[in-house]
């Protein structure tokens, strides 16, 4: 299992504690505003945590998409942009860095994750298509669903167990993988996508042998492989924590082996590269072909897809920071810190600890909850009134309904509390721990939502829900009894 916390860094103590290996050069004034503030300001963002005005927010976990903390290198890279419409110099630094570090030839260029993606299904998927994946993330599913292609997860049982010791949750089924392959017939399977340290079901990373082996099927049915790299830093982190073949390896022999391992690689840059942007990433000229008339149509010319030049630059600088095991290494450990003293407090979390942030198992917390009341909606609702925490809920608001209308209950109800990149301080993870240990506590008065602004599409990012009580009203009142003026 994983490596000690600071496996090279020891207290005199004994203590686990995670130590910050970078210094604070720049910061941002926070705003902890009175709980009372805190619930005008949930009602009116509609109990929804998208829809909070930072001003509103203390610590913010909603995500640690384009809120990692870059690095004075990327700033300064920033500086000496290329600003050309075509065949910027800027690019010609971004390719380098990609052949580099991803180790493909060809970079498309696009302005976000899900741009990728909608060029992947735009350009190979056709209606009735179906897409094994390890599991889905949002806007993955959304661009498949919306091209007329199906998905199936194809994880092994105990990715599903919350409480678990397994180091590498994402693995894809392979047998069940074959089987599928065999079922619904090569012409109708475009590609398999398997996405590193899998989002939603609590940043669990796949092994570099199960990524083999889907490897060999793909070559055996002649099948592409998709490598959704957009938390590839922090798989290949956790590969050389917990995988014996490459505890002695380099994050540059990790990473590298398994974009090797894929015909096609794309990421999130606001991921990945601590920056803005996005990419898709190949060393076959043909799949370069068939994708790149798309990146003009949708996101702009070939030379900046869509990002700021200057982006496009930090995107670089970024990239090459990724293969900084000292760099990737300090969210997962504030993560392991916070999920194991939880644990220890009582609270139900995903385990073992995950990347991208610590997952609150709502299910548990919130089991008086029944799903059709959003349990992990109702739980991040809660946990931002008393603490001004911003977490997102990763459950079954953000599930989309089915063709027929119907809810599709999420096979997890997780509140995220994301840890970004370098942001947070050991203090701050502190108030997480006090405040969260102290809600589960009082989880009793947490009540359910409902839905009265419903979007059909990525719903959780626009609707709007209300409590189905005046349970705010309650929790706020034990609040102040327990806290007394604190804020
Ligand atoms: C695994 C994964 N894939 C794709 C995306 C989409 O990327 P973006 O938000 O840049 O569109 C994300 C975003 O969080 C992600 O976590």
């Amino acid at each position: 299992m994983s490596k000690a916390n600071n496996s090279k860094i020891k207290f005199y103590s004994g203590e686990n504690i995670p130590l910050e290996l970078h210094k604070v050069r720049i910061v941002q004034k926070l705003n902890l505003v009175p709980i009372e503030r805190r619930l005008e300001a949930l009602k009116e963002g509609g109990f929804n945590t998208f829809r909070l005005s930072t001003k509103d927010v203390f610590l913010d976990m909603l995500t640690d998409s384009g809120t990692n903390a870059m690095s004075d290198m990327q700033l300064s890279a920033m500086m000496h942009a290329d600003d050309a419409y075509a065949g910027s110099q800027s690019f010609a630094r971004l390719q380098q860095a990609s052949e580099d570090v991803l180790k493909k030839k060809y970079l498309l260029p696009v302005h976000q994750g899900r741009a990728a993606e909608n060029i992947l299904s735009r350009a190979y998927i056709k209606k009735g298509d179906l897409i094994p994946m390890n599991y889905h993330f949002t806007t993955a599913l959304a661009h498949i669903t919306e091209n007329g292609g199906r998905i199936v997860e194809l994880l092994y049982e105990e990715a599903y167990n919350i409480n678990s010791s397994h180091p590498f949750k994402g693995n894809i089924n392979v047998e069940k993988l074959e089987e599928t392959i065999k079922e619904t017939g090569v012409e109708n399977i475009p590609f398999i996508r398997m996405e590193a340290s899998t989002n939603l079901i609590g940043g669990q990373p796949f092994s570099v042998q199960n990524m083999r082996a889907v490897r060999n099927i793909a070559n055996k049915y002649g099948i592409r492989l998709v490598l959704d790299a957009s938390l590839l830093g922090e798989n290949a982190y956790l590969v050389i924590q917990r995988e014996e073949e490459f505890q002695n390896a380099t994050m540059a022999e990790v990473i590298g082996i398994m974009t090797g391992l894929a015909d096609i690689v794309y990421f999130s840059a606001r991921k990945l590269s601590s920056s803005r942007g996005g990419g898709i990433c190949t060393d076959d000229l043909k799949i370069y072909r068939e994708l790149e008339a798309l990146v003009p149509l949708f996101e702009g010319f070939l030379t900046y897809g869509g990002i700021s030049v200057r982006e496009i630059e930090a995107m670089a600088v970024g990239l090459y920071e990724t293969l900084d095991e000292s760099m990737i290494c300090q969210s997962p450990q504030f993560i392991e810190y916070l999920v194991n003293t939880l644990v220890s407090a009582g609270v139900s979390m995903v385990t073992p600890a995950g990347v991208l942030g610590a997952h609150v198992n709502a299910m548990e917390v919130c089991k008086h909850i029944p799903q059709t009341q959003y349990p992990a909606g109702a739980l991040a609702a809660a946990f931002y009134l008393i603490s001004g925490i911003r977490g997102m809920e990763r459950g079954s608001v953000s599930n989309q309904r089915d063709e027929d209308g119907n809810e599709t209950y999420a096979d997890m109800e997780l509140l995220r509390l994301a840890v970004p990149r370098r942001v947070f301080t050991l203090s701050q993870i502190m108030y997480v721990l006090d405040r969260l240990t102290w809600l589960n506590d009082n989880r009793k008065l947490i009540g359910g939502l409902k839905f009265v602004y419903e979007p059909s599409v990525l719903r959780f990012f626009m609707g709007r829900l209300a409590p189905v009580s005046d349970w705010p009203e309650k929790l706020m009142a034990k609040f102040r009894e327990d806290f007394g003026d604190s804020l």
